[in-house]
């Protein structure tokens, strides 16, 4: 081998044992093999050998070149499998340190009041019981004596459906009937009104706590998406001195016996007479407000005692039996039990909001 070659690779040899980071390496190599490195030089001029000895000579640098890429190479990984480990040894779990801690949820605060309100009502006998969200134009408008030229059956407040993937149950309705109904999203809990007394017989006390939908627009006191808790009661002797003392009780169990109060009459297709429970806006302390629209007063429990076509309805004999029934927006009660503003807040998702309750 020639005396240059020999010389080049004793030199490597030498600073490669005293290498010991990847930075020496990248230097050793860029030395040796770089543009201007010891080896690279060598390479370019070897037209100074005589021609016969050229190829040999050649043939005897370029294997040195390739012992020095696969022993840098080597030692390359070398260096970085130790430091993993290095790494890890640094890095190994204490499993004796106190876990971080996961912050707790807790209920929304529609959903605290849905429960405390069936919890008032259970004390008072009443069951609760689910409806269905979606409905068909029968259950939701027909046999609660809606009739056609209802305004609630328009465009703007009800979001009409196209064909369920699923048939929805039918009740006593015969089916033949149901496949010429449109279906809908239910704009209220009653429906649950006539599809409970479709299959029990009184005398009976149910609410119905459920979402419902309406098509128009949002604002301080409106949603599209809200939730309403119905209820109904009936029997032999079953009263308007009833729906007052059971929806006194409730409202003073809920919002504390201070509470003001007032009826007025409302008109409700589905009971006769038909009423409106109110109350002195929480809010602003009934000095007016954007929740009561500047009234002081904020209507909670629309009412009344059944009307006799529903029974005709659900075959009920009216002169045997009668109800009462309500049903209240429970995102009203709400914004009056905490005092809220503005209804959007409830499913803004804002933890700003929801981590006061
Ligand atoms: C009804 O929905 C009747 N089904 C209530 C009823 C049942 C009357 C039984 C008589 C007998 P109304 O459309 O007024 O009535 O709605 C009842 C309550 O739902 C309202 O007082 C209000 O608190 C709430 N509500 C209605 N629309 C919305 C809305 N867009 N956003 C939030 N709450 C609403």
């Amino acid at each position: 081998m020639l005396i240059q070659i020999i010389q080049l690779k004793k030199t490597f040899y030498d600073i490669l044992s005293q290498a010991k980071t990847l930075e020496d390496l990248e230097k050793l190599k860029i030395n040796f093999l770089g543009r201007h490195g010891k080896l690279t030089l060598f390479l370019r001029d070897i037209s100074i050998y005589p021609k016969t000895e050229r190829p040999s000579i050649g043939r005897q640098a370029n294997q040195l070149k390739q012992a020095i890429e696969a022993e840098i190479e080597e030692r390359v990984s070398e260096l970085k499998k130790r430091k993993i480990e290095e790494a890890l040894k640094k890095e190994r779990i204490d499993v004796t340190l106190p876990a971080i801690k996961v912050p707790d949820g807790h209920l929304h605060p529609i959903t605290k009041v849905a429960r405390s309100i069936g919890e008032i009502f259970s004390s008072l006998g009443f069951e609760i019981v689910e409806g269905l969200e979606m409905e068909s134009e029968y259950y939701n408008f027909d046999a609660l004596n809606i009739p056609k030229e209802h305004p609630a059956r328009d465009m703007w407040d009800t979001f009409w459906l196209k064909e369920p993937k699923t048939p929805i149950p039918t009740g006593r309705q015969e089916n033949s009937k149901l496949k010429t109904q449109n279906l809908l999203l239910r704009t209220h809990t009653s429906p649950m009104q006539v599809r409970y007394m479709e299959t029990h017989q009184p005398p009976f006390r149910i609410i119905v706590p459920g979402k419902c939908f309406r098509h128009e627009a949002t604002d301080a006191s409106h949603e599209h998406t809200f939730y309403q808790v119905e209820g109904l009661m009936v029997g032999k002797k079953v009263t308007l001195v009833n729906l007052k003392a059971v929806l006194e009780e409730f409202v003073k169990s809920f919002f504390g016996h201070d509470v003001k109060m007032r009826w007025r009459p409302g008109y409700f297709p589905f009971v006769e007479p038909g009423f409106e429970m109110d109350i002195a806006c929480r809010v602003c302390k009934g000095k007016g407000c954007s929740v009561c629209k500047k009234t002081g007063w904020v209507e909670v429990v629309p009412c009344g005692m059944v009307h006799p076509n529903v029974f005709k309805a659900v075959k009920y004999d009216s002169q045997e039996w009668q109800g009462f029934a309500f049903g209240m927006g429970l995102d009203r009660i709400a914004m009056m039990k905490y005092r809220i503003n503005d209804i959007r807040l409830f499913h803004s998702g804002d933890l700003r909001f929801l981590k006061q309750f």
